[in-house]
């Protein structure tokens, strides 16, 4: 692909989705909504596709990508599923899990997996991300996959409106599907049912540890370099420290912001102390994950604008906290 490109704004519309089956098609980058954030969609069985979304996001080649399918069925062409990850897949599919799991001899890019012997994959429940996946196997014929990461810069905040995506990538992809937000608004958990039938979390994310707990009969291993000593940086690369990063500096964890900060507030009320955006007024962590994104997005741009930078009030540190915190705690880290 030559840069610049004109990147078109793609609707809904299904004469619009056929046009974005077609660039997926003839190898080409198009965005479009997930239910979690914003996708960055290339076909996972095209080397030159595929490579393109590492140049687009400037990401480095050892990240592997997320393959979304329209099924289990497409998910079984490309996965090895044992009974764990059937059972997690039939509870939380169509939805915002990705299970890494061994990869299958399926013509997958090596690039989808920068050459591990696992795939991460999961089955998008979004209305927008299913008619692109049903067209693209329409045009393409068998079973597809679309790789998919977050469709942002390497280590910037994720999109979850349309908006975001321009503001990121405008000129370096062929198009963006216009879908709307995305509801839940914070990544897929990632999980890796591990082959003595434990689950490790290897990214914490849209689906709580308590809900996969509910499943599995057990919490699943929160991991990361910490407590996972077993994890190598292979194998879990988008782990960085430094990831989700605001331009501006953030601090965590302000209970009283100084004047030079713009104030990310949680909970409180309506009536309570609303800083400059609250996450939720009623303390709802579904509602705060929704929000996440589209407010550092918005605070990020106006502290550049102001000079200011951000300070964000304590999250509770259970449900979708887990992954609201641990996406604040790499927007922290500075690089
Ligand atoms: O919600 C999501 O997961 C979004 C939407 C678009 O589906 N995608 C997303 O992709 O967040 P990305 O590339 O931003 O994050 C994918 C993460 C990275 O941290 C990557 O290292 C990890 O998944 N990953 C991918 N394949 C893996 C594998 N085989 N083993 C371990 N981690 C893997
Ligand atoms: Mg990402």
């Amino acid at each position: 692909m030559n840069y610049p490109v004109k990147t078109s704004i793609l609707s809904t519309h299904p004469d619009d989705i056929t046009r974005a089956a077609d660039i997926l098609c003839a190898g080409g980058l198009v965005a479009f909504p997930t239910e979690t954030v914003y996708g960055l969609g290339a076909d996972a069985q095209n080397d030159a596709a595929v490579g393109a979304i590492f140049t687009a996001k400037n990401r480095p080649a050892n990240n592997p990508l997320i393959v979304h399918v329209k099924d289990i069925g497409d998910a079984c062409a490309f996965a090895q599923f044992d009974k764990v990850a059937m059972a997690l897949a039939s509870a939380f599919w169509p939805g915002a899990l990705s299970l890494v799991l061994p990869v299958r001899e399926s013509g997958l890019s090596g690039l989808v997996t920068a050459g591990l012997d696992t795939v991460a994959i999961r089955v998008p429940s979004d209305k927008t991300a299913q008619t692109v996946l049903a067209a693209f196997a329409a045009v393409r014929g068998g079973s597809v996959g679309i790789a998919a990461p977050s469709a942002n810069p390497s280590g910037r905040i994720s999109p979850t409106i349309a908006a975001h995506v321009i503001a990121g990538l405008d000129g370096r992809i062929d198009a963006v599907i216009d879908g709307g937000g995305c509801a839940v608004g914070l990544e897929s958990t990632i999980l890796y049912p591990r082959a003595d039938g434990s689950v490790e979390v290897l990214r914490a994310g849209g689906i709580s540890a308590e809900a996969i707990a509910e499943i599995i009969g057990v919490m699943p291993i929160m991991g990361g370099s910490s407590v996972s000593p077993i994890l190598s940086p292979i194998l879990s690369p988008g782990q960085l420290a430094v990831h989700y990063a605001p331009k501006t500096a953030l601090a965590m964890g302000v209970l009283s912001p100084r004047a030079d900060q713009l104030y990310l507030t949680f909970g409180g009320g309506e009536s309570g102390e609303s800083g400059d955006l609250n996450l939720s007024p009623s303390g709802d962590l579904t509602e705060a994950a929704h929000n996440l994104f589209d407010y550092l997005h918005r605070l990020d741009s106006q502290a550049l604008a102001l000079g200011k930078t951000i300070a964000v009030a304590p999250i509770p540190n259970h449900g979708l906290g887990v992954g609201i915190n641990d996406r604040l705690r790499r927007a922290s880290a500075s690089d």
